[in-house]
């Protein structure tokens, strides 16, 4: 199934295997919830994005947005495979130098990055500095004297373009904060090129995220070669953006498409280098997050609930966008799915729901959940919500499984109470 992660089985104990593990083991060692992440997935991943583009359009990078999932573990097999990092704060910086990769691979991007942080990238040799707004372009400046360095940087372009998703996740439109609007472009090439510790290397977009259409990144495409063109520059990055099955139902287009519509655009009218920034189509499907399910409370004739472990502060994606997730009981993982459940969370919301209303084989208490394409945007954007400590992350691989996050303890969590 699409949504699953590549090396996913049914083995003969009727549990999902995930990269030669049983899941169901993985929770009795490593504890509920767990994030379960498939190494062989992302490795596919990242060769593919390469293998898919550089067929059609030779002189592409591809570099990993950290902010879809930001740990060394990561970091690691993402870097090895011959990406780059896209970081977007001091602390993803941070990690990314930490795991080991070169700097000079490095995109920073952010819209309001401070000037300690453009310091902190500038002294690292960070290798693109993708400025946001003309004030940057200024505090860039005044942080390349202070450091006595110099900067390579892409201008990030709003490049006004429509995606279909949700709301929150769209960036390219005009009424964005992210971007030079297109009716300043000029002047800040001009302001750019005035600099003389900065060089203008080209022009960046992102037109948002968990995108199927292909044509605004063709649009996009187009409107950065007519950059390009004009300015004589000699990147261009369109960012990330691109989709994944959530669902069995969620068909994104295949990356050979994607590879192909978009070298269209560019071949033979520029040498360019093309960057492309993915991140959810990374990891988004190497994850699957484990539960035990700790109670099930059935209002007849209204709803019945699975209750799990875990719930908002590990996924926030479906109280924040209305995101559907799919799932399977790992210890039922071939029963035909029977009965209409919904999956609520433990935290003390109402809204705190991960899955309304999904088929499942008929679940007991103990029994194991496994939510689907989790790998994206969940470990990130969690939180400590009531003071829940985030969970453990272990990647697996060839039978076997590493902890390469550890569940946050007590401890953790008081760590920074200033008064004890
Ligand atoms: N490059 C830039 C400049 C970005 O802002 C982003 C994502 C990416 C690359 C990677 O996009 P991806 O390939 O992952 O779609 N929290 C939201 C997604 C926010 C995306 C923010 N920027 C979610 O959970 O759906």
């Amino acid at each position: 199934m699409r949504n699953l992660p590549d090396t996913a089985k049914i083995n003969k104990q009727n549990h999902l295997e995930i990269g030669g593990c049983d899941t169901v083991k993985l929770a009795q060692e490593f504890g509920t919830p767990l994030y379960v992440l498939d190494e062989k997935t992302i490795r596919n991943r990242c060769q593919g994005y390469l293998k898919s583009f550089k067929k059609y359009y030779p002189n592409t990078a591809v570099v990993y947005a950290c902010k879809a999932l930001c740990t060394a573990g990561v970091l690691k097999v993402v870097t090895s495979e011959g990406l780059g990092l896209d970081v977007s704060s001091g602390g993803e910086i941070f990690t990314a130098l930490k795991s080991g990769c070169d700097p000079k691979k490095i995109y920073f991007h952010g819209n309001n990055k401070s000037k300690d942080e453009l310091k902190m990238a500038l002294k690292a040799g960070i290798g693109r500095i993708v400025v946001d707004n003309l004030q940057e372009l200024e505090n860039l400046d005044e942080a390349t004297k202070q450091t006595n360095t110099s900067a390579q940087i892409l201008l990030r372009i709003n490049p006004g373009i429509e995606a279909h998703t949700h709301e929150y996740i769209k960036t390219g439109t005009i009424d964005s904060k992210f971007g030079v609007p297109q009716n300043e472009i000029d002047n800040a090439v001009k302001l750019a090129r005035k600099k003389k510790l900065i060089r203008l290397v080209g022009f960046h977009a992102h037109i948002g995220s968990q995108i199927f259409d292909v044509k605004p990144f063709v649009d996009e495409a187009k409107l950065l070669l007519s950059l390009t063109l004009k300015y004589k520059t000699e990147e261009m990055s369109l960012g990330g953006g691109f989709g994944v099955s959530y669902l069995t139902s969620d068909e994104p287009p295949s990356l050979d498409l994607i590879a192909k519509e978009i070298s269209q655009v560019l071949k033979n009218k520029t040498m360019a280098k093309l960057v492309l920034e993915p991140g959810r189509s990374i990891v988004g499907n190497a994850g699957v997050t484990l539960y035990t399910v700790g109670a099930v409370k059935n209002i007849p004739g209204i709803r019945k609930y699975l209750f799990v472990d875990g719930g908002m502060s590990d996924n926030p994606r479906p109280i924040l966008y209305q995101a559907k997730y799919d799932a399977k009981i790992a210890n039922k993982a071939n029963d035909k799915p029977g009965e209409k459940v919904t999956v609520a969370g433990r935290f003390c919301e109402s809204g705190d729901v991960l899955i309304r209303d999904i088929k499942l084989a008929e679940a007991n208490v103990g029994d194991i959940l496994a939510v689907l394409c989790t790998g994206a945007y969940n470990y990130s954007m969690a939180s400590n919500y009531n003071r829940v400590g985030r969970p453990a992350m272990v990647m697996v691989g060839g039978g076997s499984a590493t902890l390469i996050l550890s569940r946050e303890s007590y401890e953790d969590l008081v760590r920074n109470d200033a008064v004890l």
